[in-house]
């Protein structure tokens, strides 16, 4: 099978959905890599599989062994990689770095970063030398701590405008596809009409080009999801059963069962 490439997201704007999951492992890169068109591994990581109080604890190093191991583990979907807050602010140079550090690594074909008016001359210095960019703006959980929480954006005329700005910055600077995250409909709405590149939402709107989840929170293995989550299973449920049955299997001595072990015939 052939990997999609940025081209093909790119002309999708306007025709067909894009559809963005997150995965940080080999295992769901396997299960999902049929069904989507864009592989994000997300800093979201730290949160669900690391059990951070938000994002910004997250490394490189740390995106760049999740990166490998979806790459690995998936031929057709895009792999785009979350850079880490701290590896990208400081400087062109440091941006440039770390940046080629993620492709260089993980294989991945594309990086996101998080900023709007402030990142847009680090978005052009990065794609004019060769580096694709996924750029996120509205609610931005790597600036949690400057904004105060992850409340949705777009309340106020005056925010409305700065996001506005901030998105036509990112296209201007050569981003191929922005996230809306957080973002109220009719503002997520106008952005995606207003934009030659895609956009993708997280509880933004069915308008945008495309939508992204947490994977873990869509599947209802989470017990803190947002509330633009659409709970598709629940497989907190099932493993809660299973693993109650395993140990009381267990307690019991009902397993291992003959036919789970090796018996010299
Ligand atoms: O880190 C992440 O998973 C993300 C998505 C929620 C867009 O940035």
């Amino acid at each position: 099978m052939s990997r999609k490439t940025i081209i093909d997201i790119k002309n999708m704007k306007a025709k067909t959905p894009v559809v963005v999951l997150t995965s940080y492992n080999a295992l769901t890169a396997n299960l999902f890599d049929k069904h989507v068109d864009i592989l994000l591994v997300g800093d979201s990581l730290g949160m669900v599989y690391y059990g951070m109080e938000s994002t910004l604890p997250v490394s490189l190093e740390m995106m760049i062994m999740h990166g490998k191991a979806v790459v690995k583990s998936s031929d057709s979907a895009l792999v785009v990689v979350d850079m880490p807050f701290g590896s990208y602010q400081g400087s062109f140079e440091a941006a440039f770095n770390s940046c080629a550090k993620i492709l260089k690594e993980t294989g991945c074909h594309a990086i996101k970063i998080e900023g709007g008016v402030e990142l847009a001359d680090t978005i052009k210095f990065l794609t004019d030398r060769g580096i694709p960019v996924v750029a996120h703006i509205a609610l931005m959980p790597q600036y949690v701590n400057a904004m105060g929480g992850y409340k949705y954006r777009g309340r106020s005329e005056e925010e409305r405008a700065k996001i506005i700005a901030d998105a036509i910055a990112v296209e201007k600077a050569g981003a191929f596809a922005v996230v809306l995250e957080g973002l109220e409909e009719s503002l997520a709405s106008e952005i995606t009409k207003k934009l030659a590149i895609i956009t993708i939402g997280i509880g933004a709107s069915v308008d945008c080009d495309g939508q992204v989840l947490v994977a873990e929170d869509m599947l209802g293995m989470t017990n803190n999801a947002p509330k633009f989550v659409k709970k598709y299973a629940n497989i907190a449920k099932i493993i809660d059963e299973a693993v109650a049955d395993y140990a009381s299997d267990v307690r019991a001595k009902k397993f291992p069962e003959i036919e789970h072990c090796f018996v010299k015939k």
